[in-house]
């Protein structure tokens, strides 16, 4: 069994070039429920688009809750010196069994196509490997969002395989286009 108590005794928070990645917390939803409620965001995200709020102060609960659980470990991506969440990033069903985590990610749109979420990613996956000591990562993608897959190859993913319509979307099942990256492929993190 994995021990995750170093990792969760502390939030931890990850510095690189340009981000500051943090904790989530209740001042974050009004930036937040602009990322969660624009559909251009939550096409192929596999949750549904936020209507109001409440719904993304409901999500920051959940982050806290599954925190002193060991559940998830979601950071705010933030620029350094602006407190903004511009979105988050993190790890989900995460078994300490199995070494195993599921890697999430969303940005603002008007943040897009700046490298922001490849440093951010690539940030969070060395953390996964190196300080967690996660032996696999694993991504799932609707196919409909390139985006999302060409960010995961760039930064050192594989694509696995498709599993059929494994995802009801907003209104449609979807494939899923299975991505993941070993402990043994860090030097792959580009
Ligand atoms: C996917 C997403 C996080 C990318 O964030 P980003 O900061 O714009 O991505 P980056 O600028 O770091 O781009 C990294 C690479 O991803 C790919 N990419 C990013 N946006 C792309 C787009 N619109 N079309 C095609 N490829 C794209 C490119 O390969 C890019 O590398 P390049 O700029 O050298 O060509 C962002 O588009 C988003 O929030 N999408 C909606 C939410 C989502 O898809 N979440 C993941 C669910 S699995």
């Amino acid at each position: 069994m994995l021990d995750l108590t170093h990792v969760f005794n502390a939030f931890p928070i990850i510095e690189t070039e340009r981000l500051r990645l943090c904790e989530i917390v209740p001042a974050d939803a009004d930036a937040l429920f602009k990322v969660f409620s624009d559909p251009k965001v939550m096409v192929g995200h596999g949750t549904p688009v936020h209507q109001s709020v409440a719904d993304t102060r409901r999500l920051i609960d959940w982050y806290a809750r599954a925190f002193p659980e060991k559940r998830a470990l979601r950071w705010a991506v933030t620029r350094h010196g602006d407190d903004t969440a511009l979105g988050t990033c993190g790890y989900h069903d995460i078994t300490a069994y199995h070494h195993r985590a599921e890697i999430g990610y969303e940005l603002a749109s008007a943040a897009w196509r700046q490298g922001i979420m490849s440093e951010a990613v690539r940030a969070v996956v060395r953390f996964g490997l190196e300080e967690m000591g996660l032996h696999r990562i694993e991504a799932n993608v609707d196919p409909a969002n390139p985006a999302s897959a060409n960010l995961l190859r760039k930064v050192g993913f594989t694509e696995e395989a498709t599993l059929r319509e494994r995802f009801f979307d907003n209104g449609r099942f979807v494939n899923d286009w299975f991505f993941a990256i070993l402990a043994t492929e860090v030097d792959k993190v580009r």
